[in-house]
């Protein structure tokens, strides 16, 4: 039975307590109780596109393999065997195991269409009595929109993928189809910060036309519209009278002469930027109660057919941090060669701001103030959702809000499980 949702609030409030984005007992109430049955990002159908191959994705705390079965479907697996636990494939790999998924320490093989053991060496002598049925990889659970592919950690998913997404399959796709764009360089931002405030961040909608007044300048929040669909925020970019005077090549398909959807934040922690000339989807994986990282992949029309200025250009970033070995740029605030607010890449003023609001969660004097009834009622929403998987209302909550506040804190305020239901 899915939890009961609440609609968009009509008014904005901080409802989460200020140790919840640094408390370590809370984080990992939310690794258990929400990301360990929430759907997040993970891959993309042409990362896999033949029958046995295979990625190698990190889905929050979980290890995970999205395989195409030989048979064409897509699945899930946890990538850890069933002998001694070895992670099998190296997280962000990718390849062909349509022979058999074999793990690297023993070689315990899997069949790639459904996970069951398929064989050992040395049956007989090391393992006279066992089963082979009994020792399957778990299996985790696959959902597609679009070119997305998203996980769940459940073999059965108390939220089923269709229920997660509420309407938007309908109501609110993107025109985008990956086939015949060009990714660019995935960029991965580490910063020191808690996951929920880049979620935050991203949903402010106050703050574009003063922190980013460099780069996105706006829109205002009195242009902003957003709908919620299921648990999930999306907001609309403003139709363009004419096309802009962007240099870079629209992709096709991309309705700009009525408002269109533009950002979407799934709960929890995935997103996609479907902008006419860019396509993007990131995860924000929690990584440590202070510490997290985003990590964005861009597809864009293929450079031969960008205009010849915009050929040259380093990514679609704005070329800040370092390439590792793995392909990706890596960027941090403490790798910078300017100081953040002149890096000129909105992404980064951003990783900056949430480290300033972290390292401000820590004196006794911080407490969230009023939240602007325009621009900030989706962090309400956010926060409630949050509510609903971990709930604040048991007694070891209390006493760590004590704790922590040294005074009440905002509990009446926070609705609990029983409330929202009824609602
Ligand atoms: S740990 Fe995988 S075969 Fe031994
Ligand atoms: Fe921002």
């Amino acid at each position: 039975m899915p939890m009961p949702i609440s609609p968009k609030p009509d008014h904005a409030e901080q409802l989460l307590p200020k140790w919840t984005y640094y408390e370590d007992a809370w984080f990992e109430r939310e690794h258990k109780e929400l990301f360990s049955r929430a759907w997040t990002f993970a891959c993309v159908v042409q990362d896999i596109p033949q029958p046995g191959d295979y990625r190698a994705v990190q889905v929050n705390r979980h290890g995970i393999m999205v395989v195409r079965g030989k048979d064409g479907e897509i699945r899930a697996f946890h990538n850890t065997c069933r002998h001694r636990g070895t992670q099998i494939f190296e997280e962000g790999k990718s390849g062909n195991c349509r022979h058999g998924i074999v793990c690297p320490y023993h070689a315990w093989t899997y069949n790639p269409n459904d996970g069951s053991l398929r064989g050992l060496p040395k049956k007989d002598l090391a393992f006279p009595d066992m089963t082979l049925e009994d020792w399957p990889l778990h299996k985790a659970s696959v959902g597609v929109l679009g070119d997305l592919i998203f996980v769940n950690p459940q073999a059965v998913p108390e939220d089923d993928f269709e229920t997660w997404l509420g309407s938007m399959r309908d109501t609110h796709m993107w025109p985008h189809k990956l086939d015949g764009l060009s990714e660019k360089r995935p960029v991965r931002y580490d910063f020191a910060a808690n996951w929920k405030g880049f979620c935050e961040n991203a949903m402010d909608g106050y703050h574009l036309s003063y922190l980013h007044d460099k780069t996105l300048m706006g829109p205002d929040i009195e242009c902003q519209r957003w709908d919620a669909v299921g648990r999930h925020w999306v907001v609309f970019s403003e139709a363009e009278e004419r096309p802009s005077a962007n240099p870079y090549t629209r992709i096709p398909g991309v309705d700009t002469s009525k408002p269109y959807p533009v950002v979407y934040q799934f709960f929890p922690n995935s997103g996609v930027l479907s902008s006419p000339i860019f396509f993007s989807a990131y995860t924000i994986v929690p990584v440590a109660p202070e510490q997290c990282y985003l990590e964005l992949r861009t597809w864009m029309m293929p450079r031969e057919q960008q205009p010849q200025a915009e050929r040259t250009k380093p990514s679609s970033t704005s070329g800040h941090g370092h390439i590792m070995p793995d392909g990706k740029r890596y960027i941090s605030i403490d790798t910078l060669s300017c100081h953040a607010m002149e890096s000129l890449d909105f992404q980064i003023e951003d990783m900056w701001v949430c480290e300033q609001q972290q390292k401000a969660l820590h004196s006794p004097m911080m407490q969230t103030g009023p939240l602007a009834r325009l621009g900030e009622t989706p962090l309400t929403w956010f926060q409630q959702h949050i509510l609903d998987y971990v709930p604040l209302d048991g007694p070891e909550m209390r006493v760590a809000a004590e704790l922590h506040d040294g005074h009440e804190p905002l509990r009446s305020a926070i609705p609990t499980r029983t409330a929202v239901a009824a609602s």
